[in-house]
């Protein structure tokens, strides 16, 4: 599959990435994914790279540091030096000022040991002290001083980005990215501009949690069992219920049956409806906690989907999971 360019900016990135939640460690994120040890995340890293993966997304916010330190740790034990792959970090805007993009970015990245913020994003649009203008202007102050290369948003609406695009605009800067929510169990963005907004600014969706969190690759409707054993924030959002399980089975067995015919998983074809309905605007980045995992989200960048396929998934997809 061809790489796609993140926004207007150089970046020529697979439109498969790695998402690196799972390697926040204890903490928080642990209502979510269990903690993994630097092993486990250099062979998930090292997986993602004989895949071919390019890039790779992480934040502040996942254990302060700490999936930071153990991406960057995981790239230099494979030998990967700072540029050769895209890095995507994001900062924490909850109960502080715009000014604390300014003073933290030095942390980020120490905590990146060498490599450099490619892409920093804000995010989430709410929980900061100060407006989005304020905090995108510290971000474009910090592409302007070097330290950044490029800046995106994560979870922004359509007005959301459209601000931050004027106030990047004022400085020669272009908005590269919204992070978002986006599956076959997660298709708001067709209905609530942000994709109308992101095509007309010629901003990149970064589709996060594009699995919804595991439940497109089959294996908890296979197996309902599995469900019992997740952390208990993740246990608890929407789709993993028996009545969840019920409403995706008919999507779920439609992902199974064309992979069967292209001699793939469920969850590799629900990636490939990812990158292939949305064109260029829409990138992934499925999660891991499995070197496998990642083997298998890294194989859908030699898979096409054809429009008959993408359609038939489209309209099985329910109207909410
Ligand atoms: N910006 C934001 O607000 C935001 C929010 C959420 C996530 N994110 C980003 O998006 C990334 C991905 O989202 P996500 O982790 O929430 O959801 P996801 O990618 O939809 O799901 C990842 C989980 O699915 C399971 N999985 C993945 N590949 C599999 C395979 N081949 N076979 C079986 N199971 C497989 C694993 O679950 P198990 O580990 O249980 O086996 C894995 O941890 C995160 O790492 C993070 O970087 C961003």
């Amino acid at each position: 599959m061809r790489r796609r360019r993140l926004g207007a900016t150089e970046f020529e990135i697979t439109p498969i990435g790695l998402g690196c939640m799972q390697f926040a460690g204890p903490g928080l994120v642990e209502g979510f994914y269990p903690a993994i040890g630097q092993e486990t995340v250099t062979a998930i890293v090292g997986a993602a790279l004989a895949g071919g993966v390019n890039w790779f997304d992480t934040a502040e916010m996942y254990g302060k540091g700490a999936s930071e330190r153990a991406l960057t740790t995981g790239l230099r034990a494979h030998g990967v030096k700072p540029g050769e792959v895209m890095i995507a970090t994001k900062w924490t805007p909850t109960l502080r000022t715009a000014a604390s993009i300014g003073h933290t970015v030095g942390d980020r990245l120490a905590a990146l040991q060498g490599f450099p913020i490619d892409l920093h994003q804000i995010h989430q649009p709410v929980g900061s002290l100060s407006g989005i203008p304020r905090q995108v202007e510290a971000m474009a102050r910090l592409c302007r001083e070097g330290r950044i290369t490029a800046v995106g948003v994560s979870n922004f609406s359509a007005r959301q980005m459209r601000t931050a695009a004027v106030v990047l605009a004022a400085h020669g800067l272009t908005l590269a990215s919204n992070q978002v929510q986006i599956s076959l169990l997660h298709r708001d963005v067709e209905r609530d501009g942000t994709l109308r907004t992101a095509r007309e600014l010629g901003v990149t969706l970064i589709a996060y949690s594009p699995l919804r969190s595991g439940l497109l690759t089959g294996k908890f409707h296979e197996n309902p069992e599995l469900v019992r054993k997740l952390p208990r924030v993740r246990r608890l959002m929407g789709g993993f219920s028996p009545a969840g399980l019920k409403r995706t089975a008919p999507l779920v067995a439609e992902l199974n049956a064309i992979g069967k015919a292209y001699g793939v998983s469920a969850g590799q074809v629900a990636l490939a409806w990812l990158t292939g309905f949305y064109g260029d605007t829409v990138v992934a980045i499925p999660g891991a906690s499995k070197p496998r995992h990642v083997e298998e989200s890294a194989a859908v960048l030699d898979l096409e989907l054809t429009e008959r396929e993408l359609d038939r998934l489209a309209g099985l997809s329910p109207a909410r999971s």
